[in-house]
């Protein structure tokens, strides 16, 4: 029963109840395939090697046991039995060779690097705490949600700004560390559309589990429409709602530009903003509503202990936010969301 408990528990944590595709238990990309067919293997080689013990264990217990009118009877007592002692060292020989073989060969499998000729390759960098992400051969820089292409292998380079973060996708993909002194390679490949959760799987601070993003599965023709409205992003252009217009002032005066970049542009300090309006949530975790982003916007720090927003602009009035949160709403730059990637 305390089994069955446990089981539940960790059935519970594993598939985090109430966020879409954030479970490992439903792989719908090549490396959490990969991980869950081990993970099945090694849960019937355990399951088997425990049942087998505990049979054992069962008839031992109740032929040996002390009997009424035999308090004093000892069992024959045997010393060295080399026929057993050969079986039970090859058993456990086996079965680990029989772990270790697929193990390897989907180590070496997920081992994949990048060729000149792999058409998509990511650069993802690690930040407290928020990921960004660099597609360097198409010149369009984005933080937050990843979109790629459905069944096609994307190569990302993975490192970190500041401490050690683990970027996870656990539908799509085992976990790669972003390390800040080298720069660590995988790949994933999605074979379904949709959204998919990602977290942060390596403590790095205070917000380390608000660390979240997404990955934007597409298909193949709204992946190029998407890259192409990405790359005419033009960060000056005016918008046209008065709210939002007097926003777009307010961010240019604030030089929210100075970490934020909207575009291409390389500025990565703070989460870069092109695409803003069509994110599937606010600061990673919080539903993106303009009450959320005025929140955010006068006091980052109770949404997102930690973070590098805190204190590094001037104080807004809560008009101020208002409009800079009308403004942000704006920034919708493609047709291509995550809802038209859900349906
Ligand atoms: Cu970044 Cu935990």
């Amino acid at each position: 029963f305390k089994a069955l408990i446990m089981l539940g528990i960790v059935t519970l944590v594993l598939t985090a109840c109430g966020k879409e595709n954030l479970t490992a238990l439903d792989p719908k990309g090549y490396g959490a395939e990969k991980s869950m067919d081990l993970m099945i293997l090694s849960t019937v080689i355990m399951a088997a090697v425990f049942i087998v013990v505990m049979l054992i264990f069962t008839v031992v217990i109740i032929r040996f046991r002390r009997k009424k009118g035999q308090e004093d009877f000892i069992p024959k007592q045997v010393e060295g039995n080399h026929t057993l002692e050969i079986v039970w060292t090859a058993i456990p020989i086996i079965l680990v060779f029989i772990l270790a073989v697929p193990t390897v060969m989907s180590v070496f499998d997920l081992a994949d690097e990048a060729d000149a000729s792999s058409s998509i390759n990511i650069e993802v960098t690690g930040n407290q705490y928020w990921w960004h992400f660099d597609y360097a051969g198409e010149e369009i820089q984005t933080s937050q949600d990843l979109y790629i292409p459905v069944n096609e292998k994307v190569y990302l380079d993975i490192n970190s700004t500041d401490v050690i973060h683990s970027f996870w996708v656990p539908t799509i993909s085992g976990k790669m560390d972003a390390n800040p002194e080298n720069t660590n390679t995988m790949f994933i490949e999605a074979y379904e559309e949709g959204v998919y959760w990602g977290k942060c799987a390596e403590f790095c601070g205070p917000s380390h589990s608000l660390m979240d993003f997404k990955i934007v599965v597409v298909s193949q023709e709204e992946y190029d429409q998407w890259v192409e409205d990405m790359q005419n992003v033009d960060p000056e252009v005016q918008v046209e709602d008065a709210v939002a217009q007097e926003g777009q002032e307010l961010f240019e005066a604030n030089n929210c530009m100075g970490c934020h970049a909207i575009g291409s542009s390389p500025v990565a300090v703070g989460p870069n903003l092109t695409n803003f309006a069509n994110r599937t949530t606010l600061a990673g975790v919080e539903d993106l509503t303009k009450e959320n982003i005025v929140s955010w916007l006068l006091d980052p720090e109770a949404m997102k202990p930690g973070n590098k927003m805190t204190g590094n602009y001037p104080e807004l009035t809560e008009d101020e936010a208002g409009s800079i949160a009308e403004y942000l709403m704006q920034l919708s730059h493609s047709d291509i969301t995550p809802e038209s990637a859900s349906n």
